[in-house]
């Protein structure tokens, strides 16, 4: 499979205009790097963006169910234009990713006037679906599907930094989360559909990319399942490698790792691999043995430890983050604390932190021992504080300290600065107006001394 390209980004579209288009993307970086496969799409086809929501002749919320949080927001937008298509027929209301895939039909009963509701893994196929909703259908695509490779360019939020989908789904059943169900199982793009799409980036002038995947250090597990020829050796190590050197690309990510595949040798690929950047985002969920067996992780705390301990050896610069869950059903004050401390251990550079969240069809939502409001409320604040805390003391490191900054946007809060972030992905703030007339460009790589740190950001001059 290779990604045939039919149309650049930003050219005009091949087909007569249509009307305006608006996207609002919930969730993660898998949502986002959707909407902009699913904008390209549009354009593709004859849209255009719309200058306002309230304005777009099709609105298309991707939305996210990670908590109930994130699904509440998308009831309220879609009631706004519930009621805006009752005096305009014409308006096209599309639901996409992954509440739509939980809710399905469920959600067309709720809001009759939504055209088309479809699951994250029928994005590719967006005009085909559209195309059913013109001739006066109501369309639900929320079947289990193979993905196809996508034909038209995405229309990419940033023209320096690229969003990389490399395996879609997940094959985990952590017995809190939605996204196995909404997301289906997992699917390995071929490293060549990857590379061809890296080399496209880099063509057009792009200088980052972020691998993309639920569980990225699984990559290439669903080849050897299939017994393909030679698929023993397609790892997410083997893909960093086979793409490494496309001229023109500078800074290579990947996220999210799952602790449970992330080897040895993945370290020793990334500390050889002069783009690879040293950051590692590894969710570790709770600090509790505990609670990560009741969550189904499949690791514990020690094996956890062991691979942060040889990153700090391999790589001493790498900045760490992760993700975490407070007052999981039976989380003791004792367990919370083990979290509280292994972040103190670890001193994690960032730690995305959520309080547990029942979801539909999970096994935890159904258990006993479900911790209340107040307990949630409280462990999340005191957690948020410690992270903080903790963020700040790492980032005292870099203080007077040259960093190298890819420069990716004009600050939006304050024009005189640039915005980049360093490899360690510490967003740093420096001036714009130089003296010795080098740098100032965006998509440009240049040295900083940093002169103020903040627990999530820093601010820099130039050398
Ligand atoms: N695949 C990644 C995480 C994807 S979901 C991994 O396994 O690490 C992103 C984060 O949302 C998770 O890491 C978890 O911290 C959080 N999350 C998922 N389900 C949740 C729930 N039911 N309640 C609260 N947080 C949840
Ligand atoms: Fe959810 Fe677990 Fe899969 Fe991550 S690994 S997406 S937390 S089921
Ligand atoms: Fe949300 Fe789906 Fe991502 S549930 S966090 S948008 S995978």
């Amino acid at each position: 499979m290779t990604t045939v390209q039919l149309q650049k980004t930003n050219q005009p579209p091949i087909k007569a205009p249509r009307g305006s288009y608006w996207i609002t993307t919930f969730g993660c970086q898998m949502n986002k790097a959707d909407s902009e496969r699913m904008s390209g799409i549009l354009e593709y086809m004859g849209y255009y963006p719309a200058e306002e929501e309230l304005n777009a002749d099709l609105v298309l919320y991707n939305t996210c169910t990670i908590r109930d949080s994130a699904e509440q927001k998308v009831y309220s937008y879609l009631g706004r234009q519930a009621i805006r298509k009752r005096s305009l027929p014409n308006l096209k209301i599309v639901v996409a990713g992954c509440l739509a895939q939980q809710e399905g039909e469920s959600l067309l009963r709720r809001v009759p006037e939504i055209d088309l509701l479809m699951g994250p893994q029928h994005c590719n196929r967006l005009e085909s679906l559209l195309n059913q909703v013109d001739s006066g259908q109501q369309v639900l695509a929320t079947e289990e599907q193979f993905i196809l490779e996508d034909i038209t360019t995405p229309r990419r939020d940033s023209s320096i930094c690229g969003w990389v989908n490399i395996i879609y789904g997940c094959n985990e059943r952590c017995t809190y989360c939605v996204v196995p169900s909404v997301r289906g199982k997992e699917q390995s793009r071929t490293p060549e559909a990857i590379k061809s799409e890296v080399e496209d980036l880099a063509k057009s002038g792009y200088k980052e990319i972020t691998l993309l995947g639920q569980n990225i250090d699984a990559y290439g597990r669903d080849f050897q399942s299939q017994n393909k020829e030679g698929s023993a050796q397609i790892t997410l190590s083997y893909l960093l490698k086979f793409i490494h050197d496309i001229e023109g690309i500078e800074r290579i990510r990947f996220a999210t790792s799952h602790p449970r595949y992330f080897t040895r040798e993945l370290i020793d690929t990334c500390s050889e691999l002069p783009k690879v950047c040293e950051h590692f985002h590894i969710p570790f969920q709770s600090g509790s043995n505990k609670i990560l067996k009741n969550m189904g992780r499949g690791y514990t705390i020690e094996s956890y430890k062991n691979i942060i301990n040889y990153i700090k050896a391999k790589i001493p610069q790498a900045a760490i983050s992760g993700d975490a869950i407070v007052a999981f059903p039976g989380e003791s004050q004792t367990d919370y604390e083990q979290t509280l401390s292994l972040i103190d251990q670890i001193k994690f550079d960032h730690v995305n932190t959520a309080a547990y969240s029942p979801r539909p069809n999970t096994p935890a939502a159904s258990w006993p021992r479900q911790l209340n409001e107040d307990i949630k409320v409280k462990r999340l604040r005191e957690i948020n504080s410690l992270v903080e805390n903790i963020a700040k003391e790492r980032n005292q490191r870099y203080k007077n300290t040259s960093q190298e900054i890819l420069i990716e946007n004009i600050n939006p809060k304050d024009s005189f600065q640039l915005m980049g972030r360093t490899r360690t992905n510490r967003l740093t703030f420096f001036p714009r107006s130089l003296e010795n007339g080098v740098g100032n460009k965006l998509g440009e790589l240049i040295k900083v001394k940093i002169t103020d740190v903040r627990p999530f950001s820093l601010t820099a001059k130039l050398l």
